[in-house]
């Protein structure tokens, strides 16, 4: 198993794709699991500075996700929701609704809970989130944290965004990483740091080719190639 953690803007997602499907391994996409989780919350009218309510209406929700790297699905009730959970107003309050503990307990039991299913079935998975080598699986053989510049993940956000036919500009985006990174690293439950034994990947002037490589090499120094 491999634990991938590190804010958003990082290649994180593509960078654990690619490395699941080369080492032939599953996929766990952790942030997706808050996502729908707060897409379900935001679609009842929840008031998000209600973690009481937040939580009611987490543990209300039905969702399935799936672990292949080529396409994980991410389902609200049967519903196809990959593009859903992607949009601004999940982006907006999905580190309020992440925040709230009874939320992490929840998705954390159900992630280790996949996890483990995914290593009987396919013997290895590629982990991604904020907590994965800290609190979800502080035993998993190959941690990494996942880092680039503020500037530079801001770059790739409003690309990426751009690309997904929303126009956000650098200015916005750098506003959007900021405030992200504030929330995720202050909040009090399993805020977002690296795990002690994580090794740490500066990404700003890496392309994902470089970083694949990187971490594939590391992984196959720790046995986990398969
Ligand atoms: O990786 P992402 O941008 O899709 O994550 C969305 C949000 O979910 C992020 O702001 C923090 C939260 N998150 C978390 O708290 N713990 C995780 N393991 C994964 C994501």
């Amino acid at each position: 198993m491999v634990a991938l953690d590190g804010p958003s803007g990082t290649g994180k997602t593509t960078v654990a794709r690619r490395l699941a499907e080369r080492l032939g391994a599953g996929y766990l996409d952790t942030g997706a699991m808050y996502r729908v989780i707060t897409l379900a919350v935001l679609r009842a009218g929840v008031d998000l500075a209600d973690p009481e309510a937040v939580a009611a209406s987490a543990l209300d929700t039905v969702f399935t996700i799936g672990t292949s790297p080529q396409r994980p699905e991410i389902e609200l009730a049967g519903e196809d929701v990959a593009l859903e959970i992607r949009g601004p107003e999940v982006n907006f309050a999905v580190s309020p609704v992440s925040a709230v503990p009874a939320v992490r307990e929840l998705l954390v039991t159900r992630q280790r809970a996949l996890i483990e299913e995914v290593l009987t079935a396919v013997g290895g998975i590629v982990v991604e989130g904020r907590d994965i080598g800290t609190v979800v699986a502080p035993d998993a053989p190959l941690k990494v944290y996942l880092t680039a510049s503020a500037e530079v993940r801001a770059a790739r956000r409003s690309a990426q965004d751009n690309a997904a036919g929303r126009d956000t500009s650098h200015a916005d985006a750098l506003a959007s990483v900021g405030r992200r990174d504030r929330l995720d690293s202050s909040r009090a439950t399993s805020p977002l740091r690296p795990a002690e034994d994580a090794v740490h990947v500066d990404t700003s002037e890496l392309t994902i080719d470089e970083v694949i490589t990187a971490l594939g090499e590391l992984a196959g120094r720790r046995g986990l190639l398969t």
